[in-house]
């Protein structure tokens, strides 16, 4: 029986406008409280009014970005380990690229993609096509976010192939967008309360030896073997050769853990892609643009993807994101199912176009090589040491500069659940520790996957003497935490 009759469900049923008091009708001039009020508190401000759905590893509310380092509106300098999650590889506002995109903001801003072609957009793939991994990736669709080109590739994949299905590596991370949430099996917190999910997905063993239960010292050879037939398990257990689109990895596993795909296991995969007619797709969104000491991680193995997802790294900050295949795989879809209003947005590809620069100029890929050998320098020395603290690595691994250091006899359970973890009377993982300990001594660094893992991702311009720094942040915070237990 309704809860309402006659004027009283009238009333209930009557536009809101109605019955809203105007005294509660906003005016334009209504402002917030203001940022330059000596009493405003940003952090508070942002916990009240941003979504609880972001997780955040501190409070500090960045206002400065130079280099290596961010200052927050409080004055704290922080050394900055993670390049906002691999993004400012040239470091903070690098002042070609920040002076490009100004330039480029004085002429035109939004030159849209479905209207007409976009004259910073063709300057940008005149240089970013010829540095691709592979000569046959000729041919480009530009978008926002790392989520969209890997929705872009899962489409291109389905239209190219005339199939369905999509196989993923467990422990890859490839969004959060209804699409990739499904993608993503690092960890179930990207999809939990959000299904249901797309549907056609289906997950195949890594090579990485925590995935396996094994040992870290278990040989890479065996690692791959395993891999490979259960690919072959779940390509006549699962999804069908004729029902699969596409087999998408991370050439390093990010979010899974750092791990780097042998080339090996690439090999394998192409094998297996060539076999059946599936479409080969690298997710390089964190791997690409020089952060593993090559352009993108792939051309270490030599493997040829039939599609090469890219992001972050591309543009130093501004968002910018895309794919590239071969121009025959690409132009079998139809025009019109491809595009959005900010695709490849102005601003962003001039950005994009002096990173490029930049890479060549500076010689960033030699700096590459050099930090990340002070770096693996520094952690298999501590891990070596015999200390208490260099006893709780179990692992160090990466390439270039990024790097993960997994710890010993880890609870392997997620983060999240470490609360509950501690409850339960275990310890909970050191990673997460070690990382608040750098907070406190102001040096951002991340933990990343279900097992105990943290990630060393700095920008690629970082110097000598701020890696020294890092690596002496992380000694004295590794130190506080081996005593603690
Ligand atoms: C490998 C990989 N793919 C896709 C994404 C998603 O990119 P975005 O956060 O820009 O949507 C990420 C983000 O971390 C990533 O690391």
């Amino acid at each position: 029986m309704s809860l309402y009759k006659g004027a009283a469900l009238r009333r209930a049923l009557a536009p809101t406008s109605v019955r809203v008091p105007s005294s509660s009708k906003r005016a334009f001039s209504a402002s917030m409280p203001h940022a330059n009020e000596p009493t405003f508190d940003a952090a508070a401000f942002g916990e009240q009014h941003i979504t609880k759905g972001i997780g955040r590893l501190t409070k500090h509310v960045f206002e400065d970005g130079k280099g290596t380092y961010i200052t927050t509106d409080k004055g704290v300098k922080l050394l900055d380990m993670t390049s906002g999650i691999g993004v400012c590889n040239l470091g903070h506002c690098h002042p070609k690229v920040s002076e490009a995109a100004a330039k480029q903001c004085m002429k035109i801003t939004h030159a849209q993609v479905n209207i007409g072609f976009s004259s910073a957009q063709v300057a940008l793939l005149r240089e970013l096509i010829p540095i691709l991994p592979h000569p046959s990736l000729d041919t480009v669709f530009l978008w926002n976010s790392g989520a969209e080109a890997v929705e872009a590739a899962v489409k291109l994949a389905r239209a190219a192939t005339k199939k369905q299905n999509i196989i993923v590596m467990q422990g890859s991370y490839h969004g959060r967008t209804c699409a990739t949430a499904a993608m993503t099996r690092s960890k179930t917190i990207y999809g939990e309360g959000h299904g249901p999910l797309m549907p056609g997905i289906f997950a195949t063993a890594f090579p990485y030896y925590a995935q396996f239960g094994l040992p870290s010292d278990t040989p890479i050879d065996e690692l791959v073997e395993k891999s490979l037939f259960q690919l072959k398990l779940t390509l006549s257990q699962q999804t069908a050769p004729s029902d699969t689109a596409a087999i998408i990895l991370e050439p390093v596993l990010g979010e899974g853990g750092y791990v780097p795909a042998p080339p090996a296991f690439l090999h394998g995969l192409r094998k297996v892609c060539d076999e059946h007619g599936i479409l080969l797709i690298c997710d390089e969104v964190q791997s690409g643009f020089g952060r593993t000491g090559t352009m993108f991680a792939v051309e270490e193995s030599g493997v040829r993807p039939d599609v090469l997802v890219f992001a972050k790294g591309i543009a130093n900050g501004f968002p910018l994101s895309g794919i590239a295949s071969t121009n025959e795989i690409m132009n079998r879809q139809k025009p019109g199912t491809m595009g959005g209003t900010y695709a490849g947005n102005a601003v962003a590809c001039a950005a994009a176009k002096a990173v490029i620069e930049v890479f060549r100029e500076e010689k960033v890929l030699d700096n590459v090589a050099a930090r990340s050998e002070q770096l693996f320098g520094f952690l298999n020395d501590l891990k070596n040491s015999g200390s208490k603290a260099g006893n709780l690595i179990q692992d160090v691994r990466g390439r270039g500069l990024m790097v993960g250091v997994q710890f010993q006899d880890a609870d392997v359970i997620a983060q999240s659940q470490n609360e509950a973890a501690r409850k339960k009377g275990g310890a909970g993982q050191i990673a997460p520790k070690v990382v608040q300990e750098c907070v406190k001594r102001d040096m951002l660094l991340l933990s990343t996957s279900v097992f105990d893992v943290l990630r060393f991702i700095p920008p690629l311009t970082i110097s000598e003497a701020e890696m020294q720094e890092a690596c002496r942040i992380f000694g004295e915070s590794l130190e506080a935490v081996a005593k603690e237990l």
